[in-house]
């Protein structure tokens, strides 16, 4: 069956720290807790996908390894079809992530396996294809043409920020951002809604219809055919931010391919990431449809 949502990315095991504060530079520390969670931006974001009731597909690779087989597992368990989730020499992505007592993290990711990641036509059917940057970024390029040729619709994450290709532009129908992405991208400061206002305006011009900054507690720009609107942010107890974008983009998409509006599609967004924050981990804190409004 052609699943609602494909998404090209990566898949990385994070090995997730928790510490009081980062050390300084030449500083050791202890710290609090250690624990392992299947994460990798594009992973992520299928997850919160079918948890929000979506039908996913994931084209990604894996290494060989214990972590590979469990990034796997770990999709297939939501119902995320995994036939392109290729498995090739080399190793697991994984990714070093330590959060500190705000819930703030700083994260190191080792690419591994999704270096070799390659779009294939047969892999790339859908009605959205939903991209981010850790992964060859000409894939990507590719990605974006075979499917924007069907007349899917093309969002695109650009984490970690990069200097996007000029063709990519043009194949993209949203895009979604946080502050230091949009920042880089327009060029101007980005630190409340009226300067993402300014930036996501800018990003318009450079081809996307629909483009969208979050920013953290301080919620969700999105500038589009019908002008700019702010959502705020939920009030919620935050142990741990990691994957809020992640989570936030997801539920958008699985809202839009149920036919909600755009303007609803951002509050089942902001609803889910607020649950997201307040639990550890990447996939571990993404929420199911029915746990929203539990935050
Ligand atoms: P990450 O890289 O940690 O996954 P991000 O930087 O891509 O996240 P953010 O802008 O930090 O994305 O967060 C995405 C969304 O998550 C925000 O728009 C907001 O709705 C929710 N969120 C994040 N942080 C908080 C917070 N402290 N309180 C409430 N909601 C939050
Ligand atoms: O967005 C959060 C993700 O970024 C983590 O799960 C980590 O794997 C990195 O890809």
């Amino acid at each position: 069956m052609t699943p609602d949502i494909v998404v090209f990315g990566s898949m990385n095991m994070d090995l997730v720290v928790r510490v009081a504060r980062a050390p300084r530079s030449g500083e050791t520390l202890h710290g609090q807790s250690f624990f392992t969670n299947p994460g990798g931006k594009g992973a992520n974001q299928a997850v919160a996908c079918a948890r929000q009731g979506a039908r996913v597909a994931m084209v990604g690779c894996v290494g060989d390894d214990d972590f590979g087989r469990t990034l796997r597992n770990a999709l297939a368990a939501d119902g995320i079809a995994t036939g392109n989730v290729r498995t090739v020499e080399g190793t697991t992505g994984v990714a070093v992530v330590m959060v500190d007592e705000a819930g703030e993290n700083r994260i190191t990711i080792i690419p591994g396996a999704n270096d070799l990641l390659k779009a294939e036509p047969e892999a790339l059917a859908g009605k959205y294809l939903l991209l981010q940057c850790e992964v060859p970024m000409p894939e990507v390029v590719r990605a974006a043409q075979f499917m924007r040729a069907q007349g899917a619709t093309v969002v695109l994450n650009p984490a970690p920020v990069c200097q996007l290709p000029d063709e990519l532009w043009s194949l993209v129908d949203i895009i979604v951002l946080n502050e230091i992405e949009a920042s880089e991208l327009a060029g101007l400061p980005v630190s409340d809604p009226a300067t993402a206002a300014a930036a996501a305006i800018s990003i318009r011009k450079r081809g996307p219809s629909t483009s969208i900054v979050t920013l953290g507690s301080q919620g969700v720009l999105v500038a589009d055919e019908a002008g700019c609107r702010h959502f705020p942010a939920l009030a919620v107890q935050v142990v741990d931010t990691t994957a809020a974008g992640d989570t936030f983009i997801g539920a958008l998409c699985a809202a839009r391919v149920a036919g909600e509006s755009m303007d609803d599609a951002v509050l089942r967004g902001i609803q889910a990431a607020s649950v997201c924050v307040t639990r550890a981990g990447a996939q571990s804190s993404i929420p199911y449809l029915d746990e929203l409004g539990a935050a």
